[in-house]
């Protein structure tokens, strides 16, 4: 899927769909919370949630205080539906619309998170791109979450063909510079009942 291709398709599920509906919907946000409290960042901490689409995650954050925040996701109408719903407080929180393929930072963040928009990647090349962003937005001494299928969970999301991962598969595609320090695993329950295995791994940038 090229970069054009992979936009349209992002762009029309939140165009037809409501954000309880897609798969993916999750009302609290608790396996990222939970890894993001084990970070020991503090409030001030800078954090980027890549392809964050219309994730309730940032309103959780907003409400722990946490107050620089960046959202990144490729659908700007997935944007406009986390910041309608936000409000006046999501006002403060950073929105990039951009393919994190091609992103180039500008800043660096204390703490990465991605929860099931790597595991898209497909072709060899655009991990690489993915890894070399993360490498640049990560300051060293900070930290990357990342949550994919798991290697016993669903081979397609969202439609499209997706790669699944155990921890240290992921850590040797990061490679060296990112070092697992923890992974936990989580059943997912869709919106239309089904149980998707995740796997959430947190990454220490050195
Ligand atoms: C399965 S959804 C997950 C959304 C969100 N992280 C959550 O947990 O609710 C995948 C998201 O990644 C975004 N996405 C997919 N490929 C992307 C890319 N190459 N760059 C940026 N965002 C991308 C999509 O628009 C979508 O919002």
């Amino acid at each position: 899927m090229n970069d054009t291709d992979r936009q349209a398709h992002w762009q029309n599920v939140y165009a037809t769909k409501a954000e309880e509906e897609v798969s993916w919907f999750q009302e609290n946000p608790a396996p990222s919370l939970d890894l993001i409290a084990a970070t020991g960042i503090s409030t001030g901490a800078a954090i980027i949630d890549v392809g964050g689409g219309a994730s309730r995650l940032v309103d959780s954050l907003l409400e722990q205080g946490f107050h620089r925040l960046t959202i990144l996701d490729l659908s700007a109408k997935a944007l406009e539906a986390a910041k309608k719903r936000l409000g006046r407080p999501g006002e403060a929180v950073d929105r990039v619309v951009a393919d994190v393929t091609s992103w180039k930072p500008s800043s660096t963040y204390d703490l990465w998170h991605d929860r099931a928009t790597f595991h898209f990647l497909t072709k060899p090349t655009d991990r690489d791109a993915y890894v070399g962003c993360l490498m640049k937005a990560v300051r060293r001494g900070g930290h990357a979450i990342i949550a994919t299928f798991a290697q016993d969970g669903p081979e397609r999301c969202s439609g499209l063909p997706i790669v699944r991962y155990d921890p240290d598969g992921l850590a040797s595609t990061l490679g060296p510079a990112f070092e697992l320090a923890e992974s936990r695993r989580h059943d997912h329950m869709t919106p239309g009942g089904n149980t998707q295995r995740f796997q959430f791994s947190r990454f220490l940038r050195s």
